[in-house]
Formats: structure tokens, C-alpha cells, sequence
């Protein structure tokens, strides 16, 4: 295989696959970390040197001095969540100036979006993260939304009026009242302007940038989002999120060549785990030890603290998400807490209206599926089934929190270095 310049790593489950600790141990070869899709539904944990982040829009590369950090056209910014980031990176004592870049055209999530998220789900029963990402996708569709560009123009004035009064008609429509008076106009822009001083000098065209780096031979490590069961077209829909988490989010969501992605690492979690509503075959349906494993795996939303539902691991779906995102290599992560576990399961195939189903396609309706489980007889056959069953090879396996706790194959390190 050619080397690799830019490496795609994507979760191939349902999200929380464990793609902060890899994109960090990869960062340290690649010259830009760059996230491209989703927004602060996002928690990307990394580990090192005793300390903990959770980062949410900012790319995990930013840890590593070598590595700049890209947020790409596709990111929906938070203005609080990033704030917020800054703050956690400063505390670690991470300098990002002149390391940070930010796209002019991100659309920006607005207080109503999270309270339309919020309301919205009281219905849809999605289970949201309630960070205002549909909302905020829905009026960049619409094309009302605020991008970063615009809170350093003219219109902003006119285009925040807009969109407030927009959104009013959308909050009022689910006959709440109490918050249309809320949303303060003054206060708003403000705020918007403040952020716009604060981030000027991160601000610029990321398109232009990759284009540039990628001609210059530099190294892109593409940092995605959530999970490819979660992706608006080919997840689990409507239990997904309202971003592209196949590959071609990468490409929407950053404006680079389709052409110059040399490869997409998959991550892999050795158990399945999801947050919010919606179908989970391999589900552990008894609670003590659904509740065993969540400990022992630490399994709690990096980004609202819920309780992750938690079940084996799932070939057949993970056939599905390989299918899907074209899956060169794949990295393994949390095998050290099946060891502790001390026993595990695996979905071989499904039984599907009295048929066997080894691959699903999205004929197969997954919340009809009765999950047919194997027992793993040593924990360490885990990589060798997953190798066997989907082609594919285990390049990294991680089996641990910590960024030490990671094996890199020698012939993949030599195609990224
Ligand atoms: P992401 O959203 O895919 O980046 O994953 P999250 O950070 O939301 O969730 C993964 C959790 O597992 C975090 O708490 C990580 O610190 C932790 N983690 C990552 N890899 C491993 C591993 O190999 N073993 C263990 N025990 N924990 C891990
Ligand atoms: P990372 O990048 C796990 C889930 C939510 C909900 C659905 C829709 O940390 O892996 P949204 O707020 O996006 O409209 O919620 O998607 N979800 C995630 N689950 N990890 C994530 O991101 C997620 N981002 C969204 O729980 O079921
Ligand atoms: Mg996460």
C-alpha cells in the first residue's frame, strides 16, 4: 500500500468508539487534526500525564505541539462550548496560538436551537445530546443560519433579528411561551461580538488551507464524529444525528479532493454502546450486568454524564458500517475491560423473519432482528474474530485510558510516518 497522507478515522458503531485516545496517539505523525462534521454533541476524551480532556469541537491533535488543529466548514460551533474549551486547554497549559484554525463558514448554534432541540425531542424521543445540532442543521438547510463569517460583517444585525424572529415562530409553534421573550436581542449580539474578537485571529478560509497543506505534502489526520450508525443518511435513522458520519461527511465538510484520502482507519469498541433511543440487538437486557460492564468500561456520556446502554459486540453491524465507510484498517479499543469483565459475547449473525442475515443492508429493519450470541473463549480472540469476520486488520489496539496504553503495528506506522 502507498503511504498515507491523509488518514479518515471514523467510530464505527454508535459513537464514543474511543476516537479522541486514537486520533491523539496518531496526531503525534500528522501535521493537521482536522474535525469536519457534528458539532458539541461530541466527546472526544483524551488521557495523558495523570490529566484528563474532554474536548467537543476542538480537534484532539491540538495536544500535540507538532500538530495544528483544523475546524473545518462542516462543524457547528457552540459559542459557550468553545469558550469553554479554550478555558480546559489553557488550564492544561496547551499554548494553541497560531495552532488553531477556524472555517469563516461554521454555522453557529444559538441558545433557541437548544431549547428547539429541546423541544423537538420531547416528542421525537431521540434521546438528543440537546447541544441544538438538528436545529441548527435545520437552519442552515433553511438557509437562516449565522455563519462565523457573518458575525464579522455588516449583515449581522439584520441576519440575527432574522433569526430570532424565525425561531420564535418555531418555539411558539410547540405553544411554549416563556421562553419568546427570552431570547434578548441586545444581549445576543453582545455576545456574538465578543466571541467574534476573541476568535478573529483563528478565523480563516480551511479550504484553502487543506487544499495548500495537502499540495505541500503535509500530513491530514481527518478526526470524525460520532459514529457511522449515527449518520443521517445510513444510521439508524431517526435515532441518529443530523450530520454525515460516512466518509462523505469528510469531504462536504472540508471542501478537500475526494481523491486525496488515502485511507479510513475504523474504530472499533470490543463491546457495542449507545446513547439515547432506538434499536440495539445485542443489548445486555439484564440490568446487573448491563450495570457491571458500564462500570467497569466507564461507559457515561462524555458530553451529558447519561448512562450509555451497553451490549456485546456486533459483527453484523459492524459489516454494515464497513460496507458503508470502506474501511482500510481498523483500531480496537477497551479490550482491557472485557479482560476485566472476565467474559464476552459476540453477535455472529441475526435471525431475520426465520432467515440468517451475516450482513445486513438497509433492507433489513434492525430493531426486527433476533441477535444469534457466540461466547469468546479468551478475551484475546476478540481481534482475530473481528479480523476473520470483516477482512480487515487491527492496526491499533488501545486497552486503556491512558495514551500509553496503545499498541501501533509496525507495517501501518511505517505507511504514516
Ligand atoms: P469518543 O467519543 O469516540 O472519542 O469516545 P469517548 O471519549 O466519548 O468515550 C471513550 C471512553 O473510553 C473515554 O472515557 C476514554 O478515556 C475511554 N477509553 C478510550 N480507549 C480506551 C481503552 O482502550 N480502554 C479503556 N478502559 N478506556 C478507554
Ligand atoms: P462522539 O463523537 C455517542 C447521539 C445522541 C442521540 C443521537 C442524536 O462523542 O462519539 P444529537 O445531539 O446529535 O442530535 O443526538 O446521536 N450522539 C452521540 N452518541 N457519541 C457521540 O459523539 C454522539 N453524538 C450524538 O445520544 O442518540
Ligand atoms: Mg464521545
Amino acid at each position: 500500500m502507498r503511504k498515507i497522507q491523509v488518514l479518515l478515522v471514523l467510530g464505527a458503531q454508535w459513537g464514543d468508539e474511543g476516537k479522541g485516545k486514537i486520533v491523539d496517539s496518531l496526531s503525534k505523525y500528522f501535521d493537521y487534526a482536522v474535525r469536519f462534521q457534528g458539532g458539541p454533541n461530541a466527546g472526544h476524551t483524551v488521557v495523558f500525564d495523570g490529566k484528563k480532556i474532554v474536548l467537543h469541537t476542538i480537534p484532539s491533535g491540538i495536544l500535540r505541539e507538532n500538530c495544528c488543529a483544523v475546524m473545518s466548514n462542516g462543524v457547528l460551533i457552540d459559542i459557550d462550548v468553545l469558550e469553554k474549551e479554550f478555558k480546559s486547554l489553557k488550564d492544561l497549559g496547551v499554548d494553541f496560538k497560531g495552532r488553531l484554525f477556524i472555517s469563516n463558514l461554521c454555522h453557529i448554534i444559538l441558545p433557541f436551537h437548544k431549547k428547539l432541540d429541546a423541544l423537538l425531542d420531547t416528542n421525537q424521543k431521540i434521546g438528543t445530546t440537546k447541544m441544538g445540532i438538528g436545529p441548527a442543521v435545520e437552519f442552515k438547510v433553511a438557509r437562516h443560519g449565522i455563519r462565523i463569517k457573518d458575525i464579522f460583517s455588516q449583515e449581522i444585525k439584520t441576519l440575527l433579528k432574522e433569526n430570532i424572529e424565525y425561531a420564535q415562530k418555531l418555539i411558539k409553534s410547540f405553544n411554549y411561551t416563556d421562553y419568546e421573550n427570552d431570547i434578548n436581542f441586545e444581549e445576543l449580539y453582545s455576545k456574538l461580538m465578543k466571541f467574534a474578537e476573541k476568535i478573529h485571529d483563528f478565523v480563516t478560509d480551511t479550504q484553502k488551507l487543506l487544499r495548500k497543506k495537502i499540495e505541500e505534502g503535509k500530513k491530514i489526520l481527518l478526526e470524525g464524529a460520532q459514529g457511522i450508525l449515527l449518520d443521517i443518511d445510513f444510521g439508524t435513522y431517526p435515532f441518529v444525528t443530523s450530520t454525515n458520519t460516512s466518509p462523505g461527511g469528510s469531504i462536504c465538510g472540508t471542501g478537500i479532493n475526494p481523491k486525496s484520502i488515502d485511507a479510513i482507519l475504523g474504530v472499533v469498541k470490543a463491546y457495542t454502546t449507545r446513547v439515547g433511543g432506538g434499536p440495539f440487538p445485542s443489548e445486555i437486557k439484564d440490568e446487573n450486568e448491563a450495570q457491571t460492564l458500564r462500570e467497569l468500561g466507564g461507559e457515561y456520556g462524555s458530553t451529558t454524564g447519561r448512562p450509555r446502554r451497553v451490549g456485546w459486540l456486533d459483527i453484523p453491524l459492524l459489516k454494515y458500517s464497513k460496507n458503508i465507510a470502506y474501511f482500510d484498517f481498523l483500531a480496537l479499543t477497551k479490550t482491557d475491560v472485557l479482560e476485566k469483565l472476565g467474559k464476552s459475547f459476540y453477535v455472529e449473525k441475526y435471525l431475520y423473519r426465520d432467515v440468517e442475515i451475516y450482513e445486513p443492508d438497509t433492507t433489513v429493519d434492525i430493531s426486527q432482528v433476533v441477535p444469534v450470541l457466540c461466547e469468546v473463549k479468551r478475551n484475546s480472540e476478540i481481534k482475530n474474530i473481528i479480523e476473520g469476520e470483516l477482512g480487515l486488520k487491527v492496526v491499533i489496539n488501545s486497552f486503556g485510558p491512558d495514551r500509553s496504553k496503545i499498541e501501533i503495528d509496525e507495517n501501518f506506522l511505517s505507511l504514516i510516518q
